[in-house]
């Protein structure tokens, strides 16, 4: 036996027991008279004590032990008399009696311990060092625990856990493929799935009535905080369903982790807004809720009164920041230099200042009297005190600028607080979206996802304006997951390829094979994908995923841990005939 304990466990009334331990050492200190070492494992750590006078041989062995080294102590437990309270074995250490270094180890490349000095490039060189420090390792554990308590719930709910293939056909999530290369059939290759979606409506085809799996995805897209080119879904499909049974069963499912690994109780349900509501109020279909600051709409009552920017322009809205009135004329630069810099397409700010004492002050006072400023704050709700910014242009512009202005404004008064979560669903999203460039429609979600009943019989005429039985759950301005209600209507399915401009050639060769499966009897279904590795990100309080993935990639999609992507050899490329092997035909 290796040892009794773990370097985690022991307390005051372990004291005068015998215990072996094994770890890490983290820190030295050489006291003359004492030596203190603490010994680290994935549990805690624990405070050896080495004693010149009582021990004078093994203190001088132990003296020499390096940062890192691996060692099995033994020794008896007493209560400290210099208690360290922060952690819960602070009030114990060992005596120690002897011990084994199992392992010697180099100078690590820097420090593990819960604060480092190591940079995130080296610590994802040496990313099995990182994960030794206890916020990284903590991170893991918590990850570990969501997934059990996601398969729990799941499993509760009668969803059964099917793997599905990574060596697939591409699949139509929009973002670019990973291929790999067939080596039994030249010039062929797989991709890696962007995610199972048609995988997991084939298992509604076959009856399995309940799906899901936590699986890895792989797109190839421009790397970002919260997007790595391999990540986790929570991946789910259900038939026979609405899309309020949907919401619903993930409400759910979001509520029990909640309330399960934080202790956390939504006491209502949740939000819910249409795309529009959400484009309109907050200017992005994925708002964070934890604080107000919505945008209103001004247009209507601003134009006219002789201000060209404000005449020109065909959007004109405005956020009410609170307490801010008492902003300088530098710190208001400031902010127009914020939004102008954000390539938004505003073009410039302008500010009211709701005084304390109730007069208005504004940066276009020339154009608008007093009277006309007080619509202003009529319509926005402001209060004395508050700061109003307005923003013009067009529309589509407008609203992300005022988005990323109000997000701003958010961070600055300290309004995004980490421990608090604000989850919506966002429903309604338009079926299409147009490309200016292509001058055609693409799917919004993807092509096998379900118009709104009653917007189908605008699919002809008018398909910019057909609302997705499709919906995202957000929290604080994270977009969690996304799904839809999906098309199990053959000749749907043949109108939406033939709105998004395939073929009818095209559409076989994509989508074959499925479209073959829904002649056989498809039920009615639908579904949903979690992003895991953010939800756990946001449990952990964190904006970046990178931190909750044991070995991510670099935001150059690099794992410079494994040096990797690489040259292959020659010969592999050859094998797969992407190169032209250079010998002569007949030559072996
Ligand atoms: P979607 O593409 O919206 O839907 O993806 C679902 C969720 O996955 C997360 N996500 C990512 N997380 C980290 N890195 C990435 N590169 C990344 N890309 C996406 C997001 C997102 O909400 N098949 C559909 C789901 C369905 O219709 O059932 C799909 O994949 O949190």
């Amino acid at each position: 036996m290796y040892r009794t304990h773990t370097c985690g466990e022991l307390r005051t009334g372990d004291a005068g027991k015998e215990v072996t331990l094994c770890g890490w050492i983290q820190t030295s200190r050489d006291l003359g008279g004492m030596t203190f070492i603490d010994l680290r494992d994935r549990y805690g750590i624990t405070q050896l004590v080495f004693n010149m006078e009582t021990n004078p041989g093994l203190c001088e062995q132990a003296r020499k032990l390096g940062r890192e080294f691996v060692i099995q102590v033994t020794g008896n437990v007493r209560e400290r008399s210099n208690k360290n309270l922060r952690i819960p074995t602070g009030e114990i250490e060992i005596e120690a009696a002897r011990f084994v270094v199992l392992n010697p180890s180099e100078l690590p490349p820097f420090t593990i311990e819960e604060d480092t000095d190591g940079g995130d490039e080296l610590r994802m060189k040496y990313r099995y060092l990182d994960l030794r420090r206890p916020s990284v390792r903590d991170n893991m554990i918590l990850r570990h625990r969501m997934a059990r308590e996601v398969r729990n719930y799941m499993d509760s709910a009668g969803f059964i856990e099917i793997e599905t293939p990574f060596l697939i056909k591409s699949t139509p999530e929009g973002a670019r493929d990973f291929i790999v290369p067939s080596r039994l059939q030249p010039g062929s290759f797989y991709a890696l799935p962007q995610s199972p979606q048609t995988l997991k409506q084939l298992l509604m085809v076959s009856g399995f009535d309940r799906y899901f799996q936590i699986v890895r995805c792989f797109r190839d897209e421009d790397l970002r905080a919260d997007r790595q080119p391999e990540f986790t879904q929570i991946d789910c499909e259900m038939s026979f369903v609405t899309r309020d049974d949907i919401l619903d069963t993930f409400e759910g499912l979001v509520r029990h982790l909640f309330k399960s690994v934080k202790g956390i109780e939504f006491s209502e349900p949740f939000i819910r807004l249409t795309y529009d509501e959400a484009m309109e109020s907050y200017g992005t279909d994925k708002p964070d809720l934890r604080f107000g600051m919505e945008i209103r709409d001004l247009t209507g009552i601003v134009k006219g009164r002789g201000f060209s920017l404000f005449d020109n322009s065909g959007y004109i809205g405005a956020i009410s920041v609170p307490g801010c009135s008492g902003f300088s004329r530098k710190q208001l630069d400031e902010l127009t230099g914020f939004v102008t810099r954000q390539q938004s397409g505003a073009k410039g700010m302008v500010w009211l200042k709701y005084e304390a004492d109730g007069t208005l002050r504004s940066s276009v006072d020339k154009f608008y009297s007093a009277e006309d400023l007080m619509l202003w704050v009529e319509k926005l709700q402001s209060g004395r005190g508050d700061l109003v910014l307005v923003l013009f242009g067009d529309r589509e512009k407008i609203l992300p600028a005022l988005s990323g202005l109000r997000l701003e404004m958010g961070n600055r008064l300290n309004l995004r607080k980490r421990d608090e979560y604000k989850p919506l669903w966002v429903v309604d999203f338009p079926l299409f979206e147009w490309n200016e460039e292509e001058t055609r429609f693409y799917a919004m979600h993807h092509p096998f996802t379900s118009p709104r009943p009653g917007d189908i019989q605008l699919m002809e005429t008018d398909p910019g304006a057909v609302r997705a039985d499709a919906y995202d759950l957000v929290i604080n301005g994270i977009e969690t997951g996304g799904g839809s209600v999906r098309i199990h209507d053959a000749s749907l399915q043949k109108l939406m390829f033939k709105t998004l401009g395939f073929t009818e050639k095209e559409a076989a060769e994509q989508f074959g094979f499925i479209m073959n499966a829904f002649r056989y009897g498809a039920p009615p279904h639908g579904g949903i994908a979690f992003g895991f590795d953010r939800l756990v990100a946001l449990f952990g309080g964190q904006d970046s995923i990178r931190d909750f993935i044991a070995f991510p990639k670099n935001n150059s999609g690099r794992d410079v841990m494994l040096d990797t992507p690489a040259p292959v050899s020659e010969k592999q490329l050859q094998e797969l005939m992407l190169k032209p092997s250079g010998r002569k035909q007949g030559q072996e």
